[in-house]
């Protein structure tokens, strides 16, 4: 059986970072499970799907063809055999994915793709539900948080960085607010900490801090 590392947390977090590392360290394959609903609703976009019509995104979600390869350590996904790349990352994703993410046919489908990768092998997956609802019986679930300034000046500095966007900080903060809120009132699968769930604030911590809290715990529960 693949193991599986869970980890969840509100955007920002800090989760992708710490994912990757964890996932090369341990040698699991890195899973960016958010990268789906992104792609959902890029697809959405596309095709000029209302993405505030929740039957005909139901109806257009079996639509979307996904493909899902390891390579480099990671998942990477392919859409009619292309990478999405920074595509599925702008500003406008961001404002539809949350709204994208609350339809029930988008979930099931997601969680279906992200179950049959462990095909692959040990994974370390990262998103909103992973812990409560796609991988609720893994035994290193991790619910990783920080502050909404210290989520927003890393978004923020990570679209300058990436060239994405060139938004004020302010801005950053509350397209994250607002998604957060979607993402914590929805009906199915909302965002919330997992009973059990080992909870890490980042806010004052490091990266290299956070790694080596979450590695210290998953050495205990995996041996
Ligand atoms: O982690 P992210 O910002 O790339 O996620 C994009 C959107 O997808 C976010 O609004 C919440 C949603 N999401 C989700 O509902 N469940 C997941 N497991 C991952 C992401």
């Amino acid at each position: 059986m693949a193991r599986v590392v869970a980890i969840d947390g509100p955007s920002g977090a800090g989760k992708s970072s710490v994912s990757r590392i964890v996932g090369g360290k341990l040698g699991f394959l890195h899973v960016d499970s958010g990268a789906l609903y992104r792609i959902m609703t890029w697809q959405a976009l596309v095709r000029k799907v209302d993405t505030d019509d929740p039957d005909a995104v139901a109806a257009f979600a079996p639509t979307v063809e996904i493909e899902c390869r390891p390579e480099n350590g990671a998942i990477a996904y392919y859409v009619d055999g292309e990478k999405p790349g920074d595509r599925i990352r702008t500003p406008e994703i961001n404002a539809h994915a949350s709204q994208v993410a609350t339809v029930k046919a988008v979930r099931d489908r997601i969680t279906a793709i992200l179950r049959g990768l462990t095909r692959f092998g040990d994974l370390v997956v990262e998103g909103r539900d992973i812990t409560t609802a796609v991988f609720p019986d893994s035994p290193a679930r991790f619910y990783l948080t920080a502050s909404a300034e210290a989520r927003a000046r890393r978004r923020q500095k990570e679209e300058v960085e990436k060239g994405i966007a060139n938004q004020s900080a302010e801005t950053v903060k509350a397209s994250l607010l607002a998604r957060d809120a979607i993402d914590s009132t929805r009906k199915y699968a909302p965002l919330r900490k997992a009973d059990g769930a080992i909870e890490i604030d980042s806010s004052d911590l490091t990266l290299e801090q956070v790694v080596d809290i979450v590695l210290g715990k998953i050495h205990e529960t995996f041996g």
